[in-house]
């Protein structure tokens, strides 16, 4: 089998590279460890930026997010039992961010492949590259016990954190940057109607919470917790309780609380690999990153990567190299001004089991500040629904 371009990972980075390439005429082949059921089983955050959405539309894949998705124009920052509005949209001159699962979308992305029955290959095993150091680089993998190989122009990295292409890169070139937070978020997905209309972020002396949701009519709320906690040990009960603690009385008051679907726990972390090129293989997604979840750019980074990447190849077909030579450095430029932000909004917003009080009075200060300084919320508003692209 042949293809221009082997993408390996078919979570959002993965299926949206392939459905911009279709739509340029670049063939593709995604090639997926995990059966289909197992990736749209996984709860992910769910708030993308306007420059994600436009990229949604541009892949033909926005229509079910416009009509489902719900438009939110700001966010709610409660402290000391108070909430505090940030008018994303009058601070940014208009712009503001969609509340859209990030299950929903992959499920999108899968149907818009299948619907233009493009390769996808999922349950594939040992899935391992080669010689993308030269011009006809491989992928191999095991499919129903049967030894399969891809041969391709470039192979995309867009298989996770976890995934084989970065730990293929050569060491001796590839360099990491990480923080690791010592503390968790607790996720649970519930079906009841959210607590607001708005997202509120709240720093309370017990932690951070969380209230987000998926829909009217589903919410996703969550706890700072300890990263020795398990699932196991708290009860829904627990949770709702633990919540209400850290919201303001109105809130607590207004919270409407259900058996849950889903409970998880995600460690907090940060990281970057740089170069994010190695000869004609491209690492897109978390395959190159990781942010901490509270500045809900996850997806949207991993959008960015695959806007840069589609452009790059694209133009490659047409002749030019500039777009994949360059590849590296716009994406880097973008990611670390979203790591500086998502790392801001943690350190700002969690209870850290080792700070001091000079460490807490910062963070009052900084709180303080925020909400009695436009300059302070500009600043947060316009990270928050994104920045815009200068290439
Ligand atoms: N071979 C093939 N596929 C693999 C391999 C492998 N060796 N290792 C991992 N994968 C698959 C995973 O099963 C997963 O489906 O690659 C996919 C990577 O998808 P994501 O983890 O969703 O990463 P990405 O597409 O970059 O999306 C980024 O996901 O984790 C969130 O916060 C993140 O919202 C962001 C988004
Ligand atoms: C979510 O809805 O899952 C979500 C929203 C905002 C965040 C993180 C997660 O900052």
């Amino acid at each position: 089998m042949r293809v221009q371009v082997a993408i390996v990972g078919a979570g959002p980075a993965g299926l949206l590279l392939g459905q911009l390439l279709y739509r340029a005429g670049i063939d593709t082949m995604v090639i997926e460890q995990r059966s289909q059921d197992y990736v749209l089983g996984r709860i992910r955050a769910g708030i993308i930026e306007q420059v994600a959405i436009d990229l949604l539309d541009e892949a033909g894949v926005g229509s079910r997010m416009h009509a489902e998705g719900l438009i939110h124009a700001g966010i709610e920052l409660c402290f000391n039992d108070v909430r505090h509005r940030i008018d994303l949209k009058g601070l940014t001159g208009g712009q503001q961010v969609m509340v859209y699962g990030q299950t929903e979308l992959t499920k999108d992305l899968m149907d818009a492949r299948e619907a233009a029955s493009l390769p996808t290959v999922y349950e594939a095993e040992d899935v391992s590259i080669h010689d993308f150091d030269g011009e006809q680089p491989r992928v191999r993998y095991v499919k129903d016990g049967l030894a399969r190989e891809v041969s391709c122009d470039f192979i995309a990295g867009c298989d996770g954190f976890h995934g084989v292409c970065r730990a293929s890169a050569p060491a001796g070139i590839l360099r990491t940057y990480e923080r690791v937070y010592p503390l968790g978020w607790l996720g649970l997905l519930s079906e009841t109607p959210p607590v607001s209309e708005e997202l509120i972020y709240s720093s309370h002396e017990r932690g951070f919470a969380l209230c987000s949701m998926r829909s009217r009519t589903r919410s996703r709320y969550y706890l700072q917790c300890s990263l020795a906690d398990t699932v196991e040990q708290w009860t829904d009960r627990m949770f709702w309780d633990e919540l209400k603690r850290r919201l303001d009385p109105e809130a607590a008051e207004s919270l409407v609380t259900g058996p849950s679907i889903e409970k998880s726990i995600a460690p907090l972390r940060s990281f970057v690999a740089e170069p994010m090129r190695f000869g004609r293989l491209f690492l897109a997604g978390d395959a190159a990153h990781i942010v901490p979840p509270t500045g809900a750019k996850g997806l949207n980074l991993a959008a960015s990567d695959v806007r840069y990447l589609s452009r790059a190849l694209i133009e490659f077909y047409s002749g030019s190299s500039d777009g994949i030579d360059g590849y590296s450095g716009r994406c880097l430029q973008r990611i670390w001004k979203a790591e500086r932000f998502s790392w801001w909004m943690t350190m700002l917003l969690h209870r850290f089991p080792d700070a001091d009080g000079f460490d807490r009075r910062i963070q009052e200060a900084e709180l303080d500040y925020l909400v009695h300084s436009v300059a302070a919320q500009t600043a947060l508003a316009e990270n928050y629904v994104g920045l815009p692209f200068r290439d």
